[in-house]
């Protein structure tokens, strides 16, 4: 817990530094201004013929347009450093409104890495995000009656840096845990810093991926499939059928139609039909181009799931009291 108080007195030592080298760049600028206003003045009563004065008032004007360019970046560097100062802020209100144990048995992952999965570089929310998480998905599996502790084989699909698979040896304590996503970096993360993991898949865009068929008793995805267009959720559903066992629970997290109205206006979907809308997110480079924002109401995900799986139940807003969830297993 102490991290994020640490992280403050950086902050803060570097809002001193900031301030004093605005002060000095201000009052050098002030120092410009004022030769270059003498040296106006005395042109304009014309004591300032001879030609040297107006080279004079070149080198005085040039300089103060070096000050003034300078104390531009500076104040650049003051916006970029207020913006880190409101995330450690919202870090130290995270810390303080959720006092959940901080696990820090493994390293946390980069700030892009952090980035990439949920739009914070704040690494408390990602730590309390997990330990939510877990517990959801512990529930999950004791309202359809699982007993996960005997879940052999477990795929975190889309796992990210971790977030959610760093907490899973917590609730699946005999299974070999796997995690998949189609971002290289993040998998190659949890591959170096999660030393429990029984293997890492880096997939492609679209299927088939090399995980083996009928291999796995417990696959889900957190926040993916709240990104993915019909088409794409479609083919990676299917893929999911191939390689979990018959009987295996599959639990995948989807955004409620109804939170659409609460981020775009209906105009802003590129696709909308059935239940289901696409809307066009900030993208981000290391991932698929079809990787944007997708809602599904209770009816369209039921009925593209039980495409390929027999649906248990739909669980509203129940990850994180944020995304909803649906249950299923697929067909023996
Ligand atoms: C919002 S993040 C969530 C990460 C992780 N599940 C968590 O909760 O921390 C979405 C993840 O889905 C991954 N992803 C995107 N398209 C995917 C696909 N077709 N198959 C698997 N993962 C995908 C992204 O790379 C990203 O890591």
């Amino acid at each position: 817990m102490k991290w994020p108080w640490i992280r403050r007195r950086r902050c803060q030592k570097e809002a001193d530094r900031l301030r004093q080298r605005l002060d000095e760049l201000k009052s050098q600028r002030d120092h410009a201004r004022e030769q270059r206003d003498r040296y106006r003045l005395r042109v304009s009563k014309g004591e300032g013929s001879k030609p040297t004065d107006a080279g004079e008032i070149d080198a005085v004007s040039s300089a103060l347009a070096e000050t003034t360019a300078r104390l531009e970046k500076a104040l650049v560097e003051r916006e970029e450093f207020r913006v880190l100062h409101r995330e450690v802020i919202k870090d130290l209100e995270l810390a303080e409104a959720n006092p959940l144990p901080l696990d820090l048995d493994y390293p946390l992952p980069s700030s892009d890495l952090l980035w990439r999965i949920g739009g914070m570089r704040a690494a408390s929310s990602y730590l309390q995000v997990g330990e939510t998480v877990k517990r959801d998905l512990a529930n999950f599996c004791q309202m359809v009656d699982r007993d996960i502790t005997k879940f052999q084989s477990v795929l975190d699909f889309g796992c990210g840096c971790g977030r959610v698979l760093r907490r899973l040896p917590d609730i699946f304590p005999n299974a070999r845990i796997y995690g998949s996503d189609v971002d290289g970096e993040a998998v190659q993360w949890c591959e170096d810093n999660l030393p429990f993991l029984a293997g890492t898949y880096v997939l492609p865009e679209m299927p088939p991926s090399n995980l083996k068929s009928d291999s796995l008793d417990f696959i889900f995805a957190i926040s993916v499939f709240t990104h993915l267009p019909l088409a794409v959720e479609r083919a990676w559903l299917e893929e999911l059928r191939r390689i979990a066992k018959p009987g295996a629970l599959i639990v995948l997290s989807f955004m409620p139609d109804t939170a659409a109205a609460e981020h775009f206006t209906p105009d802003m979907a590129v696709k909308s039909e059935d239940g289901f809308s696409f809307y066009k997110t900030m993208p981000i480079p290391e991932l698929p181009e079809y990787y944007h924002g997708s809602y599904h109401s209770d009816e369209a995900m039921r009925s593209v799931v039980g495409e390929q799986f027999d649906v248990l139940s739909i669980q509203t807003r129940a990850v994180n009291d944020h995304q909803s969830v649906i249950i299923a297993e697929c067909p023996s």
